[in-house]
Order: structure tokens, then C-alpha cells, then sequence
């Protein structure tokens, strides 16, 4: 087997590296720790360890394999250097199973055995030399507890730097893994690492362009107006971005010469305007303006009021009012009081003994009845229509004396145009109950208090 492996001495300093191993050599294993057989490899082959899944099972093989199909999980031990620092692998460090090494052999921190490291260091202090010491003189050199560091796996990439176009994400490493010890290298290469991040386009937020120059007056003399402007357009927004905020638009006055000195004239009088009231006296207005001519800026305005007035006489207004005595009880118990004192507006009946509403309007009534000494006596204002139907109880009353004395009742009611208002009395009283004397003991009186209509 010594025949295939193939040792390299590289120059002085160089490494005795043994490129044939010893691998551990067992199959369908339960634990690889268990594994005792061994084997040596050919030149260019490396140790291997495989998990193989039967059932629920997960069994190990470990041997050798070639080159070309070397994976991760490779472990083996160096047949000439004996295993000494760390597990060799296919993989480009030296840690890459480091897991897997938990069943190497007791450290070996021991020299080559081919070469005599006290005259080596005597004549060319290679103990200064830490990263070939360890490999060659290790013992030594003191090297035995020396770890290089070694860079652990790199964090998640950051969220982008910024939320649209173009920033940075970064990710990071830290050379934990393990860190250098005991004089130990540095992890070599940047321990950050960036690299572009592209977004959507950012939202264009709108700007003004600059002011245009004020134009020229709008008028020649007198006063006028000047304007400037401007646009959203430096840049236009664009993308969801803001509009511009504020007026694109300013005004100023300009006062110019007097165009001449025209002084105001009063237009013709515009129509009379209605009568301030319906019915009766009222105030009626016209006005004028100061547009025959519209005086210049620096002309005089017209004297005089731009007002006028007058009064009106409209239609006349309604007057209603009734005041009737005496005593007739109709055969239906409604008193048609046969005296008329008053009965302006003509709206009370002494036939029937009903009032009817000429005009829509708020109504006061009052009535009042006498009686004998020892009697009682009933009786309503009561409005409805003409046939007495569709009845409001308005008033009631109920009189009772030991002497002669009187009972009355008063109310205001508001009453459509025809609707009608009576006296009802509780029942066919006669003169024996009824004090009659003079007519004016009984009485029914009312009045138009507002028109509405
Ligand atoms: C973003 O990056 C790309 C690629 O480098 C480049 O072509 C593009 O112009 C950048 N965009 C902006 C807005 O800077
Ligand atoms: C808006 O435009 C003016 C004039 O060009 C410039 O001075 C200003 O910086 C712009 N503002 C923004 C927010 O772009
Ligand atoms: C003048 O009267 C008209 C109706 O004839 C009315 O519209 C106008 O408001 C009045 N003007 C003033 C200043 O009172
Ligand atoms: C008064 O009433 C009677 C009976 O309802 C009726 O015949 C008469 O026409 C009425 N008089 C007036 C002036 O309405």
C-alpha cells in the first residue's frame, strides 16, 4: 500500500503533507463512534462517512472513496503525520467536520519525525513562523494549543438600505468558529460583505417652476390688475408623488394715470317693489345705482339716496267682530243669541246662532250665562261645520248659585276660512233656570285677533 502514497516534502518550510490515509472502515454501523476497523487508502482517495436512512433507522458507512466523489462528511487521519492537530478532509479547511473528529484519536501534538526541529529553529527560527511551525514543529515550538481562527457561516443579508431605486444590503461574519487562540491566525477576507439592492422608482414629488414676470397691466389708466404665474413642472409629479402646494396664480393692483376725471350718474329708478303688507297701509321701496355712468377712479361719486320710499294701501284688511245678547235656545240646545249689539264683518247668524270664520285668522271668543238662585247650568264654545259635525269642544262651563249669578268661559282658537263657532248649551234650560232680565246677561262676543292668510 506505501507504494501508492506519495510523499511531498515542500522545500523547507513546506508542509510533509501525506496525501494517503487512514480511514476508519465499517458498514451499517449504528454509532461511528464505534467504528474500529480501519483502512488505507490509495493515493488520491479520501476517507468518506455516509448516513444511510433504513425505516426509522439511520445506520453509518465509513471508508475510503475517491477524490472526485468527496463530500462534506469526510474524515480520516493522515497514516504519516498521525492525526495530529485536527481531522483531514476533502473540504478546503480544516474544520469543515470538525463534529465528525469526536472520534479521533487523543491529540498527538508531536514533530515531524523527519525533522530536527532544534536545529531547524537554530538556524532559521522557525518558531517565528507560526503557521508552518504548527504543522512541522508543533511540540516544539509550543504549539500544541494554537487554533486558527476560522470564519463562522454569514448572517442573513439585511433589508435594503433603502425602500426604492438603488441601496445596499449587507451581511456579516464573525470569525468565531472557532476564534483564534494561542497565537492562532486571523480569519483571512472581510468579515462584511454589501452588494446593491434595486427597488421601484421613488415617487416624484411636484416643485414649482419659477415665477413668470408680472404682465402688464390689465388696464391702461386708472387701476388695474397684474398677474404672474407659475407651474408644477420642475419636476412634475410623478409616481403617487405630492402635487405642488400653494397658488399658481398672484394678483396685484396697478394704479395707473387717471383715464379722466368722469363722474357718476344715477341710473333710471328700478320698479316699486310690493307693498310691505297684505291688506291695510304698508311701505313700498325702489332703489337706483350709480351706473349712468360708473364714475372713473378718481371721478365723483353720485349724490343722493339709492333708496326710495313710499306708502301703499292694499286691500283692505278683514275686520271681524261680534257682540250678541239675549236668550233663544234653538230646538238642537244652541243658544242663538237674538241681540246684536255689534257684528262687524256681518260672520255671526242669529238664525242659527253660528259664527262663521270669513278669512283664516286666530279667533278670541267669550260667553257667559246667568242663572236663578239654586239652579245649574251647562254650556260649550264649540266650533265644527256647518251641519255641527266634525265638533272641537273648545270651552265647558258649569254654573251653580245659591243666589242669582253668572258662569262664563273664554278661549282663542285658530279657525280656516267657513269653519263655524257656536254656543251648545247642557240641556233645554228654560226661563225658569235662565236668568233673562236685561238682555246683556247672556252674551256671546268674538274678534279676528291676526288674519293668516
Ligand atoms: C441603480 O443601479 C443600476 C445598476 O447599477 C443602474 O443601472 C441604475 O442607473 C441605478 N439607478 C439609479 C436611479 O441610480
Ligand atoms: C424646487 O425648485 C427650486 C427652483 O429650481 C429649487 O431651488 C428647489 O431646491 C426645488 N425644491 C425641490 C424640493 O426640489
Ligand atoms: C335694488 O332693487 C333690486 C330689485 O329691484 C334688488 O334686486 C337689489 O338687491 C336692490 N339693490 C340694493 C343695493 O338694494
Ligand atoms: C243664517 O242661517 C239660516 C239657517 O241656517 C240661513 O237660512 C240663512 O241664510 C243664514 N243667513 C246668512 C246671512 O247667512
Amino acid at each position: 500500500m506505501y507504494l501508492h502514497c506519495v510523499l511531498i516534502l515542500l522545500a523547507l518550510f513546506g508542509i510533509h503533507v501525506s496525501e494517503c490515509l487512514q480511514c476508519f472502515n465499517c458498514q451499517n454501523i449504528n454509532d461511528p463512534k464505534s467504528c474500529t476497523g480501519q483502512v488505507e487508502c490509495l493515493n488520491n482517495q479520501y476517507c468518506f462517512l455516509q448516513t444511510v436512512h433504513s425505516g426509522n433507522e439511520v445506520l453509518y458507512n465509513m471508508g475510503c472513496q475517491n477524490n472526485q466523489l468527496c463530500s462534506s462528511f469526510v474524515i480520516g487521519r493522515s497514516v504519516q503525520t498521525r492525526q495530529q492537530n485536527r481531522c483531514h478532509e476533502c473540504c478546503s479547511t480544516d474544520y469543515c467536520n470538525d463534529q465528525l473528529c469526536a472520534h479521533r484519536e487523543a491529540l498527538a501534538c508531536l514533530n515531524d519525525p523527519n525533522v530536527d526541529c532544534a536545529r531547524l529553529n537554530t538556524l532559521l527560527d522557525v518558531c517565528s513562523d507560526a503557521s508552518n511551525a504548527k504543522k512541522i514543529c508543533p511540540q516544539f515550538c509550543g504549539l500544541c494549543s494554537l487554533v486558527d481562527g476560522n470564519w463562522a457561516e454569514w448572517s442573513q443579508w439585511s433589508t435594503c438600505s433603502v425602500t426604492c431605486e438603488n441601496g445596499t444590503t449587507t451581511r456579516s461574519r464573525t470569525c468565531t468558529n472557532p476564534p483564534p487562540s494561542n497565537g492562532g491566525l486571523n480569519c483571512g477576507g472581510p468579515a462584511v460583505d454589501s452588494q446593491l439592492c434595486t427597488n421601484q422608482l421613488c415617487p416624484v414629488h411636484g416643485n414649482w417652476s419659477g415665477w413668470s414676470t408680472w404682465s402688464t397691466c390689465t388696464e391702461t389708466c386708472d387701476i388695474g390688475i397684474k398677474t404672474r404665474m407659475r407651474t408644477c413642472n420642475n419636476p412634475k409629479p410623478d409616481r403617487f408623488g405630492d402635487n405642488c402646494f400653494g397658488d399658481a396664480t398672484q394678483f396685484i393692483l396697478c394704479l395707473n394715470d387717471p383715464c379722466s376725471y368722469r363722474n357718476g350718474g344715477w341710473s333710471s329708478w328700478n320698479p316699486w317693489l310690493s307693498c310691505s303688507v297684505t291688506c291695510g297701509m304698508g311701505m313700498r321701496i325702489r332703489n337706483r345705482t350709480c351706473t349712468n355712468p360708473i364714475p372713473s377712479a378718481y371721478g365723483k361719486a353720485c349724490v343722493g339716496d339709492f333708496n326710495d320710499f313710499a306708502f301703499c294701501v292694499n286691500t283692505p284688511c278683514t275686520f271681524v267682530s261680534f257682540n250678541v245678547h239675549g236668550f233663544n235656545l234653538l230646538i238642537n240646545n244652541v243658544n242663538a243669541f237674538p241681540v246684536t249689539v255689534s257684528n262687524v264683518g256681518n260672520a255671526y247668524n242669529t238664525s242659527d246662532g253660528h259664527f262663521t270664520a270669513p278669512v283664516t285668522g286666530v279667533y278670541y271668543f267669550a260667553s257667559q250665562f246667568c242663572v236663578y238662585s239654586s239652579n245649574t247650568i251647562i254650556f260649550y264654545i264649540e266650533k265644527g261645520n256647518a251641519a255641527m259635525r266634525s265638533k272641537t269642544r273648545l270651552t265647558s262651563t258649569r254654573g251653580y248659585d245659591g243666589s242669582t249669578g253668572c258662569t262664563s268661559v273664554s278661549t282663542t282658537v285658530k279657525l280656516n276660512t267657513n269653519e263655524h263657532v257656536w254656543v251648545l248649551m247642557g240641556s233645554q234650560y228654560d226661563s225658569a233656570s235662565v236668568f233673562q232680565g236685561p238682555t246683556d246677561w247672556n252674551i256671546f262676543t268674538g274678534t279676528l285677533i291676526q288674519q293668516l292668510d
